[in-house]
């Protein structure tokens, strides 16, 4: 039995279970160890009710995802109700904040990933390095399968093999595409941008809406939960997605059929026309590290305040993708590519340190930022850059372009440091996925987002049906005017 720690319920910070500590002496779950409690100091003031911090999750046998589940929701149900009853404020709020892009408020309850500054993403708990060792596989491949890390964050509990064939084949009796959606990607103009044609593409699939029509026939609040149709849509982007790019790339050739022996990303890797095993290796990684990335990034965030008005998730989703699709969000990928080809260009094959230092100061100098670098919340090297770099290592040591990459992560870190005003001056994902993809033939760099949209799905739909398990009501923030605010916090009007 592992016993998960829903940490980002009231924003408290996860701490890893440490085996070694003794059992809390107040938590009726006997032999949970006190150090899986994160309400430490002050001491649980709750010792004869239900903890509230540490729920004990028996992984669950049954394969089908829907029956794991039934049993899940109630339990989870009741854990946050007594929550809310028992507890008053939390934090507060500034005026900074306020202006500042909702920055660091706590406002939003998020359950499938947490992001810590020294660990990174984690995923209900797992650190990148766990899901890789300890999610299932495909046969003759090193990475894990994103439909395993699916079951894992809507679960909670890590998948078996049978439980992750039975989501595999699950997906891949509902992917077809209506007709309707695939004609109207084949009418769009070749100059429209791939992220638009895919969140079109999904608006227009609500055609498919089962929740849409159980609404409408008045379905009973409790079920809407598996109504929600996050696994129908999960399973019809990687055929969105490849048709894209079959259309844009490859001269509008087929997509083939799904085969329902094969997993979600080497149906994906099939359909978009890679036959190279280690390609589909490279995408099982890429679609589970980019899955998720806590609550309130402006993609998640958006796809969480659609749902809230009971929009379903092709509608949802598809407006989370546009978000995504902005220089902001989704593009810093790109950008690495289109950085680093200019300094390739510039300084041809092989460049010494010493050049490059100079070109990263000159990037510098002229008021840019060095792509690929630095991060709002992680105060250390990305394990998302980590475990690709492991893989270029292991694949394509050689490669020009990784090779430069390495030579930067060598170099970037010290300049920034010397200019001193990155506060993290590590990489983050973005500055090596591009040249994996690369690597292997895929060089179309504007449709980089959309393999991103399609990793997205899974945290962003798995949270989709929480909501609507846990009933998260229509999100209604208060908004004010700067005098309205001015006289709330008791400012001198004139000044
Ligand atoms: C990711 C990023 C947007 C985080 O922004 P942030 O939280 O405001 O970062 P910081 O608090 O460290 O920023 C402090 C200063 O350092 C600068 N800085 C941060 N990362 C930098 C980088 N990679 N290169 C140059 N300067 C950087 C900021 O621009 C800011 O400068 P300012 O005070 O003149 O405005 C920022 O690091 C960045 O722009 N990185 C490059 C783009 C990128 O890789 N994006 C993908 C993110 S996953």
């Amino acid at each position: 039995m592992r016993y998960e720690i829903f940490s980002s319920t009231v924003g408290y910070l996860y701490t890893k279970t440490n085996p070694s500590h003794p059992p809390c002496p107040y938590c009726p779950l006997a032999g949970v160890p006190r150090s899986s409690c994160i309400q430490q100091s002050p001491p649980c003031a709750f010792p004869n009710v239900a903890c509230l911090i540490v729920s004990s999750r028996n992984a669950t046998t049954s394969t089908n995802l829907r029956d794991v589940l039934s049993n899940l929701v109630p339990k989870e149900q009741s854990r946050i109700k007594n929550f809310k009853t028992q507890y008053g404020n939390i934090g507060s709020i500034s005026v900074d904040m306020i202006y500042g892009g909702i920055r660091g408020m706590k406002g939003q309850v998020y359950e499938t990933s947490v992001l810590d500054a020294d660990e990174g993403i984690c995923f209900r708990g797992y650190s990148i390095p766990e899901c890789q060792q300890l999610l299932p596989k495909a046969p003759g491949l090193a990475e894990p399968l994103p439909d395993g890390l699916f079951w894992l964050l809507v679960t909670g509990q890590v998948p078996t093999e049978e439980q992750v064939n039975w989501l595999s084949k699950e997906w891949a009796k509902r992917a077809a595409l209506p007709s309707h959606v695939v004609t109207m990607l084949d009418n769009f103009p070749t100059n429209l941008h791939p992220m638009s044609q895919f969140s079109a593409a999904i608006t227009a699939l609500n055609s498919e809406s089962s929740f849409a029509q159980a609404y409408s026939e008045g379905v009973n609040k409790a079920k809407y939960w598996w109504e929600v149709n996050s696994m129908d849509l999960i399973a019809m982007l990687p055929c969105v997605a490849a048709k894209i790019y079959r259309n844009l790339y490859r001269e509008g050739s087929s997509i083939g059929a799904i085969d329902s022996s094969l997993d979600w990303s080497h149906n994906f890797t099939n359909m978009l026309g890679y036959r190279d095993a280690t390609f589909t290796e490279l995408m099982c990684l890429y679609l589970t590290i980019h899955s998720d990335h806590e609550g309130v990034n402006v993609s998640a965030h958006t796809s969480h305040l659609v749902g809230s008005a009971l929009s379903d998730p092709y509608l949802s989703f598809s407006a989370a993708m546009n978000g995504l699709a902005g220089p902001l969000h989704g593009l810093a990928n790109q950008e690495v590519l289109v950085w680093l080809t200019a300094l390739q260009k510039e300084m041809g094959g092989e460049v010494s340190d010493e050049a490059m230092r100079d070109y990263i100061w000159n990037t510098l100098k002229s008021g840019r930022v060095v792509p690929g670098y630095g991060h709002a919340v992680l105060r250390k090297t990305d394990p998302r850059y980590t475990c690709q770099q492991e893989f270029a290592f292991k694949h394509l040591p050689d490669d020009p372009m990784f090779k430069l990459v390495h030579q930067l992560y060598k170099i970037v870190p010290n300049v920034l440091l010397e200019q001193g005003k990155a506060k993290n001056p590590w990489p983050n994902m973005d500055a090596h996925s591009g040249v994996l993809l690369q690597y292997y033939g895929m060089t179309e760099m504007n449709y980089y987002t959309v393999l991103f949209g399609v990793s997205r799905a899974l945290g962003m739909l798995a949270h989709l049906i929480w909501s609507r398990a846990l009933g998260f009501p229509l999100e209604c923030p208060k908004s004010m005017s700067t005098n309205g605010l001015i006289t709330l916090v008791g400012a001198n009007n004139s000044s």
